[in-house]
């Protein structure tokens, strides 16, 4: 009996198999749930453009988590840490509705970097008000993307996309920015001025 026979009757399982890709990256199959191929290929592509910026600020807030340091380390460690666990559930909502739709959810990371609109950052370390600035600002490319988005697609009829970019990115989007913008706040810790003034 041959190797691979042999193989094939026991319980081996089949190795290093390659195949040809099935679906390309930019087309949709067809669903049965009542929307045009041309919608489905719109929300795709608009989708697919968030899904890459949102799995750059999940990278961030994880990166920024790991990075940050100083007087208020405990708290942004675990908040950065909390943001990035609400982004990262995102990312997979955002995939999840691209395939719903028949797409091709974008996924590899080197896939993702050729896709997205956030600035790199550079590989070292910044100060911590200029981390909690660059993630402030890839929110709103993200949030100026997603009510764009959720506008378009819901003329067109995709009312459960327009549900997900509002309900979830925007909400979500819009909650984490004003966590981060109070830490932004140039206030005093302990003595108001007031207090310092009657000293
Ligand atoms: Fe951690």
């Amino acid at each position: 009996m041959a190797t691979a026979q042999k193989q094939q009757a026991g319980s081996q399982p089949w190795l290093h198999q390659h195949g040809k890709e099935i679906q390309p990256f930019g087309t949709v199959r067809l669903f049965p749930i009542a929307l045009s191929h041309d919608t489905r290929m719109y929300s795709c592509q608009r989708l697919n453009q968030i899904l890459s910026d949102t799995q750059i600020l999940y990278a961030l807030y994880k990166k920024h988590h790991w990075l940050v340091r100083g007087q208020t380390f405990y708290q942004l460690h675990l908040l950065l840490d909390k943001h990035a666990g609400e982004q990262l559930t995102l990312v997979d909502t955002l995939a999840e509705r691209v395939q719903t739709l028949g797409g091709v959810a974008v996924g590899d990371p080197r896939h993702v970097a050729e896709i997205t609109q956030v600035p790199r950052p550079p590989d070292g370390a910044e100060e911590v008000p200029a981390m909690l600035s660059r993630l402030l600002e890839a929110h709103e490319i993200i949030l100026a993307d997603a009510h764009d988005a959720a506008a378009r697609v819901a003329e067109l009829g995709d009312d459960g996309t327009n549900d997900l970019l509002v309900s979830d990115v925007i909400r979500t989007g819009e909650m984490q920015a004003w966590f981060l913008a109070e830490h932004l706040v140039d206030t005093p810790l302990v003595r108001s001025d007031g207090a310092k003034a009657r000293r």
